[in-house]
């Protein structure tokens, strides 16, 4: 058993340490260098630190009593002009989750905004998404519900941001698997029920933003709205393409026009999404190329379509777009199911019981928060303890 002393050294020690990988974990979130692999490493490091300020240590089912001893403060993804301040580590736990799981969104569109992607980095791409969407969700199910102050309406650990956030995750990751459906030439009826399920998510997540606030989601509602008709428009098209294999020549033509429609409306949007200002800027570099591929092979097909049609067919282009009741079976996005780290081995009851919280904590050294520019980052205000000693004496 470790001595008294042995266990206030490792204490101050345990502090210090979760101060440096606090800083390190946030500099590889800014590191466009880093990868996954570094990523993880550095997220179970200091995840596995800051748990012993969270988890029950001395064998009782009472709070942490270290739970509360710091003031933690992040910017946000959304509002970030105010900052939302807790002094509670669970807050600290769920602010740089979410930091976490941003990254991995990230990380995935700047990989499938590469050119000539390779199978390997369109696995990449899709994992990270449903990595990101695994995250979100373990919060939300898991420690925001714990929060002692709710997070206020907006805000990004609200329940219905986050929910947005999962769902266009699984939208995004649901994007690689159609593009690479398309490339192995997979059955157009598989990729028109992907395709529309996919405008489904997007629909969704839009919807859920439509009681908050224009001010900080106008921006990324235009971005969902865009992707939504983006993939009706592809929903529609490969939809006509079934239609016309199956000789319904008349139904295909209506259904192409659907999509030329949709896709009509996707541009508008992309235009006003760009002309609108806010925060939300999450769209893809590859859009352009991707989007004018949909719009060349729609009016490809409808012009197919309709000579085939005067050869062939003769048949009425019906005055209803056909119902897409397209369910599909395969390559849905389901999150990958996220758990914190174990608690670090360092952390025990000696070392909790050493923290003597009677004597209160030190006026807090931490160095000035560098301000910057409001960006999707979050950064801590107060990190716990630096190289001035024990945080509680
Ligand atoms: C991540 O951690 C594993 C296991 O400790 C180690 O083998 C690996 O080299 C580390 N990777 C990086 C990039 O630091
Ligand atoms: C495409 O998939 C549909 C539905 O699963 C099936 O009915 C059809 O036979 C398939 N077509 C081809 C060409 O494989």
């Amino acid at each position: 058993m470790l001595s008294a002393i042995n266990a206030l050294c490792l204490n101050s020690f345990l502090v210090w340490l979760s101060g440096r990988l606090c800083d390190r974990l946030l500099e590889l979130l800014t590191d466009v260098t880093a990868n996954a692999e570094m990523l993880k490493n550095a997220t179970d490091a200091y995840f596995s630190l800051l748990q012993g300020f969270i988890i029950s240590l001395d064998g009782t089912t009472q709070e942490n009593k270290l739970r509360f001893i710091q003031n933690f403060k992040w910017t946000d993804t959304l509002q970030g002009n105010t900052p939302s301040a807790q002094q509670d580590a669970v807050f600290e736990l769920v602010s740089m989750g979410f930091n976490v799981a941003l990254w991995y969104t990230k990380f995935g569109s700047r990989m499938s905004g590469k050119e000539d992607i390779t199978e390997n980095e369109a696995k990449e791409v899709h994992r990270s998404l449903k990595t990101a969407a695994g995250i979100f969700r373990h919060l939300k199910d898991s420690y925001i519900p714990r929060l002692i102050t709710p997070a206020e309406k907006g805000r990004d650990l609200e329940a219905r941001v986050i929910d947005s956030y999962i769902i266009q995750c699984q939208a995004e990751a649901q994007e690689v698997t159609i593009a690479r459906a398309v490339e192995l030439r997979h059955n157009a009826s598989l990729v028109a029920a992907l395709a529309y399920e996919t405008a489904n998510f997007y629909q969704k997540a839009d919807h859920i933003l439509t009681s908050l606030e224009p001010d900080y989601t106008a921006k990324w509602r235009k971005y969902l709205q865009l992707k939504q008709c983006f993939y009706m428009a592809y929903a529609y098209c490969y939809h006509g393409q079934t239609l016309l294999a199956s000789d319904k020549c008349g139904e295909s033509i209506r259904s192409l026009q659907e999509a030329e429609k949709f896709y009509g409306k996707a541009e508008d949007l992309c235009k006003e999404y760009r002309q609108t200002k806010g925060p939300g800027n999450i769209a893809k570099p590859s859009e352009q190329l991707f989007f004018r591929k949909l719009g060349s092979l729609i009016r490809n097909t409808l012009e197919k379509c309709q000579r085939e049609n005067g050869f062939i067919y003769f048949q009425k282009v019906p005055p209803e777009a056909p119902q897409l009741e397209l369910k599909a079976n395969y390559g849905l996005v389901e999150p990958i199911l996220f758990e914190f780290p174990a608690l670090h081995p360092q952390w025990s009851p000696e070392v909790y019981a050493s923290f003597d919280l009677t004597k209160g904590p030190k006026d807090d050294k931490a160095k000035p928060k560098q301000e910057e520019e409001v960006k999707p980052m979050k950064e801590p205000d107060l990190k716990p303890q630096k190289d001035s000693g024990c945080l509680i004496s």
